[in-house]
């Protein structure tokens, strides 16, 4: 079977998504690996920062602090796999500026409890999603050995992604279909509007 979105992608999550990524991301993607790279496990360390905060803030949910912890776990593993790869490819780990995309979204989060954890959750589940998306995007263009590698990531974040969604649904006293649907178009912005700086989940290429 061919890699495409359709097949490597759940249902669900292509509905969860607002929007297909650009076409000329991908071509910005691939003239840019590198780049991608470096930002891919920046990317991975900051998703296991942002469980670890979620354990030290709610210690009270167990459920939360289970499936955060393992997640945790995994994003650093990632983290060590995308090094390693660098390492073999002689790519230079060195410091860039994180993207517009995780902040964006993050600015919108209510401050008030439950409703701060559930909007966190929510991102998170976006974040996960998008990423998802983004490996499938890529997969068919890329060397065996970079395919390989990220369609392990597409199951392993995709796990992701329904956990977020499910304990943000598991937290909120009300559904949170709303909630949801205002930020995919938030995430639709990020994606779909120019973005000047390239990055993993950068929007449309700027010079595009
Ligand atoms: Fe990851
Ligand atoms: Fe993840």
């Amino acid at each position: 079977m061919p890699d495409t979105r359709e097949t490597l992608l759940s249902p669900d999550l292509l509905a969860f998504l607002p929007c297909a990524t650009p076409e000329a991301w991908v071509a910005a993607a691939l003239a840019n690996q590198a780049l991608l790279l470096i930002d891919h496990a920046q990317c991975e360390k900051k998703a296991a920062s942002t469980a670890m905060s979620l354990m030290y803030r709610y210690v009270d949910r167990p459920l939360l602090l289970t499936k955060m912890s393992q997640l945790a776990r995994e994003e650093l593993l990632h983290f060590e796999q995308v090094v390693r790869l660098m390492e073999s490819r002689g790519v230079e780990y060195r410091h860039i500026a994180a993207s517009r995309y995780a902040e964006g979204l993050r600015r919108h989060v209510r401050t008030e409890d439950p409703e701060r954890l559930v909007d966190i959750l929510i991102v998170g589940a976006f974040i996960e999603a998008r990423s998802c998306e983004r490996f499938a995007a890529l997969i068919p263009h890329l060397d065996a050995e970079l395919a390989k590698f990220y369609r392990t990531l597409v199951k392993s974040e995709g796990r992701h992604y329904e956990d977020y969604l499910m304990l943000a649904r598991r937290f909120s006293a009300s559904s949170i279909d709303t909630r949801i649907a205002f930020f995919a178009e938030r995430e639709r912005e990020l994606i779909e509007s120019p973005d000047a700086t390239f990055r993993f989940h950068s929007g449309l290429p700027a010079a595009a």
